[in-house]
């Protein structure tokens, strides 16, 4: 495995990701990619599921099954590991960014293709079991987050 290597073959996916800014082109920047704990499928950002989106494309991203040899793969791994920039605007407050992290990609009232509710005015406290317990697609948000992190969060949805 060499990062050397993987960023020279991060050539072919750079006209669609970004790493120096968290400026989205086709693709979502990937400057801090493994600091995030769910990639945009619901998964865990791990090894294995990264490789899959890679092998098997996902939403817009195409498939490099037949473009990229598995030893390939690995070096890209491990330029990908070298991506942990923090995320600019450290100032967020820490509800803000889970809501980013955990709820955006699907509550988005912005997005044409979710279908998720926009939840803006919208919290009821009675929710929060659904949250914890995962929804939809959803992960369920007790496995990712402490109970101290889950209540800043439901906290922020109160004011959101
Ligand atoms: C033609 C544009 C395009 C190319 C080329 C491309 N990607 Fe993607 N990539 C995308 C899109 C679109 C998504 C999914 C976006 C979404 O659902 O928000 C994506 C998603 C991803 C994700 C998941 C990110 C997340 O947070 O869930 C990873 C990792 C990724 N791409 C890596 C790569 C790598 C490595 C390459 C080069 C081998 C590459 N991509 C090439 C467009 C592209
Ligand atoms: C994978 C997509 C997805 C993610 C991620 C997601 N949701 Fe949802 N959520 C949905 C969909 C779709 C619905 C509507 C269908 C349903 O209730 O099952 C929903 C419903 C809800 C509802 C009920 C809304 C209402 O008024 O009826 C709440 C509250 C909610 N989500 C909160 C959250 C929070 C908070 C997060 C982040 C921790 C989150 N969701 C993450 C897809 C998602």
């Amino acid at each position: 495995m060499t990062q050397q290597r993987g960023r020279e073959l991060f050539r072919s996916c750079q006209g669609c990701h970004n790493t120096a800014s968290d400026e989205r082109r086709m693709g979502p920047s990937l400057r801090s990619f493994f600091g995030k704990v769910t990639l945009r499928n619901g998964k865990h950002a791990d090894d294995e599921n990264v490789r899959e989106i890679i092998l098997e494309g996902f939403n817009g991203m195409p498939s490099f099954r037949y473009s990229l040899r598995t030893a390939e793969i690995d070096d890209l791994m491990a330029y990908l590991h070298t991506l942990t920039g923090k995320p600019t605007g450290a100032e967020v407050p820490p509800g803000v960014a889970y809501f980013k992290a955990y709820c955006l990609r699907c509550h988005n009232p912005d997005s044409r293709t979710s279908t998720a509710p926009d939840l803006r005015g919208h919290y009821k406290p009675e929710n929060a079991a659904l949250i914890e317990d995962g929804h939809a697609g959803a992960p369920a948000l007790k496995d990712w987050l402490k109970d101290t992190e889950r209540r800043i969060l439901f906290e922020y949805l109160k004011t959101y």
